[in-house]
């Protein structure tokens, strides 16, 4: 590669700069436009990945498969249920098996010390697949859903994060939106905000990027003028069944409605969701919500979800090609 990134591993998008989230952008791009007009060129031949899930992934999984395979390359999925991977065998001696036997090391799991160990441990690039504090390909490929929708350059584009604020989400958007200079808005309750230590971070990083940071409790205030609204489930993968009741009291005046959308003041503003999303009743916990809760539609209305503004599925479309850019930059 003709750019070298700041860290061959993906932990967290704290650990690249915005020339470094910029490079991946374009290359995501360029590879994008090869796989469309049928002239990629397969520049991981040769290499293996493992693909380390231990909770559930539809976008994430696929999109490492199919990107490895158009460029030449194999994967390895382990779960727990079938390896050894921490009920038998310790992560740092897996890490370290590894690192033996594979090019670089995809994980999805809970705590983001273990993907900071497996990284420490393997000696080989660690991709951050989720975990509770932070989801960094996914942010690549929200940035490039707002470069190409958004009609301007990143740091021209202003978009609000509602719900839940402390968790992987809320918290890897904001620092991708300040570290490419944006106008970055949170709606959520004074409860749900991000941590304190990471806005302090945050609010120095923005001094050198130009990005504005608003933290808004009111929905409507906190969408005036933004060109993508954004919201990801109200309790995510490993928080207890016994949150919800909450979760929706608090979360409620956030839903993502036709008449929040229209309280940005932008006839094309886009509506972006990580996916997967309770827009209706065709999911299990859905239904469940429904039979408990009374709700039909969660997060974001089905109006919304199903909208002409929705970019929800350009979104996880742009998953594979953005981790097709982290693979190529990284592996090569
Ligand atoms: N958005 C996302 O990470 O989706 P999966 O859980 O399906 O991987
Ligand atoms: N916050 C969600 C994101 C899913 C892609 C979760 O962690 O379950």
């Amino acid at each position: 590669m003709s750019y070298n990134l700041h860290n061959p591993s993906l932990l967290t998008l704290m650990d690249y700069s915005a020339r470094d989230i910029s490079f991946l952008l374009d290359l995501a791009s360029e590879l994008k436009r090869a796989k469309y007009a049928g002239t990629e060129q397969p520049r991981l031949q040769g290499k293996n990945i493992a693909l380390i899930f231990e909770k559930a992934s539809t976008r994430t999984r696929c999109a490492f498969e199919v990107a490895m395979h158009d460029q030449g390359g194999h994967v390895t999925y382990i779960d727990s249920a079938s390896s050894h991977i921490g009920r038998t065998e310790s992560l740092k001696d897996t890490a370290r098996v590894l690192g033996r036997l594979f090019d670089g090391i995809e994980y999805r799991g809970y705590h983001q010390s273990v993907v900071e160990e497996l990284a420490s441990f393997s000696h080989i690039p660690v991709w951050n697949g989720l975990t509770d504090e932070s989801h960094p390909t996914q942010i690549l490929a929200d940035l490039l859903t707002m470069r190409e929708f958004g009609e301007r350059p990143l740091h021209e584009l202003a978009f609000c994060y509602l719900g839940d604020a402390r968790f992987n989400m809320g918290c890897s958007l904001l620092i991708g939106g300040v570290k490419m200079g944006m106008d970055v808005r949170i709606g959520a309750p004074a409860a749900l905000q991000p941590p304190a230590e990471l806005l302090v971070q945050l609010r120095a990083l923005a001094l050198t990027t130009g990005a504005r940071i608003t933290l808004e409790t009111d929905p409507v205030k906190a969408v005036a003028g933004a060109d993508f609204l954004y919201t990801d489930v109200w309790v995510s993968m490993g928080e207890a069944e016994d949150v919800w009741k909450q979760r929706i009291e608090q979360l409620l005046p956030y839903q993502v409605t036709t008449a929040l959308m229209q309280a940005t003041g932008k006839p094309r503003a886009r509506f972006m969701h990580c996916l997967p999303a309770y827009h209706n009743l065709d999911t299990e916990i859905g239904r469940q919500i429904h039979e408990r809760f009374g709700l039909t539609e969660v997060e974001v209305t089905d109006a919304v979800f199903e909208s002409d503004a929705s970019v929800v599925f350009s979104q996880a479309e742009n998953r594979m090609h953005t981790i097709k850019a982290v693979l190529v930059a990284t592996l090569t």
